[in-house]
């Protein structure tokens, strides 16, 4: 049977490998992005999507994306909290606009987006959240103190809100990718390599590989394929966890 799925951040990159996934396993998904031109153009590339506009750093955005898809679809089944950003600087030039931004996007969004969410999962007994946080959940890396702390964040969101719905049919889990081949890691390169004074692949050897045990950058598709098994019946016993998907760390 369709099942109602939202997966933030959609419009590209990992968020669109599994929305993709989804489709392909016969549900249906909602690409909810910032980026609303792309969202659409995304969805139409599926056969069972539409875009929606969702800036999840806004409560008032996030209530109007859940009353349109209420009114499209009637509920949902899943939430994957995908969208995310990274801002490369030292902690003491960190502009403080941009360490607000990346903790709303990936703290307050996922937050905002389960809390939404979790009434209709209470009321029909079942829900399936997954954050997406990242290896930098749990490792630090040099120049990405916000990003670092809304994925370290994001756990313990994660954590407390499985706890408190394990009762309730719901499950929720982290998966925690490790370097995947995206804009989100290309838009950084530079910045990293002028940060250190090293060439590009120096800081994708440096910052990006070299604590990776396989040496390669992952593909989107191999992360959607966990978080359609964490939000697979065959995964009704699994909450509160945190899954790396990391090529190894
Ligand atoms: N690429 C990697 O190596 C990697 C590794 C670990 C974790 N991740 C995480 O995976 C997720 C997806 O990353 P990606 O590499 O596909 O990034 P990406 O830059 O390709 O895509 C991110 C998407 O999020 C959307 N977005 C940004 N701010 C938003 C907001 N306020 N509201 C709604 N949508 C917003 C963007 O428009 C974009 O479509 C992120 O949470 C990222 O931190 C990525």
């Amino acid at each position: 049977m369709e099942r109602v799925v939202v997966v933030t951040g959609a419009a590209q990159g990992i968020g669109f490998a599994i929305a993709e996934a989804f489709v392909k396993q016969g549900d249906f998904v909602a690409i909810a992005d910032l980026n609303y031109e792309a969202a659409v153009k995304a969805a139409a590339t599926l056969s069972n999507a539409k875009g929606y506009f969702l800036d999840v750093t806004s409560e008032d955005s996030v209530k109007a994306f859940y009353n349109e898809l209420f009114d499209d679809k009637g509920t949902v089944d899943v939430v994957v909290n995908n969208a995310g950003l990274q801002f490369i600087s030292s902690v003491e030039e960190f502009p403080i606009e941009k360490w607000h931004l990346l903790v709303d996007v990936m703290m307050t969004g996922p937050f905002l987006m389960s809390k939404y969410a979790l009434p209709e999962m209470k009321r029909k007994k079942f829900g399936r959240i997954i954050h997406i946080s990242s290896a930098h959940g749990k490792m630090p890396d040099k120049y990405k103190s916000a990003y670092c702390a809304a994925k370290y964040g994001v756990l313990g969101l994660s954590a407390v809100t499985a706890l408190e719905t394990a009762q309730d049919g719901i499950t929720v889990n982290a998966v925690l990718p490790g370097p995947v081949r995206t804009e989100l890691i290309e838009r950084q390169l530079p910045k990293l390599a002028e940060k250190d004074g090293t060439t590009i692949e120096e800081a994708l050897n440096h910052h990006i590989l070299g604590k990776q045990w396989m040496k390669r950058l992952l593909e989107p598709e191999e992360v959607s394929a966990t978080v359609v098994f964490l939000a697979s019946k065959e995964a009704a016993a699994i909450t509160g966890e945190q899954i790396g998907v990391t090529g190894g760390i």
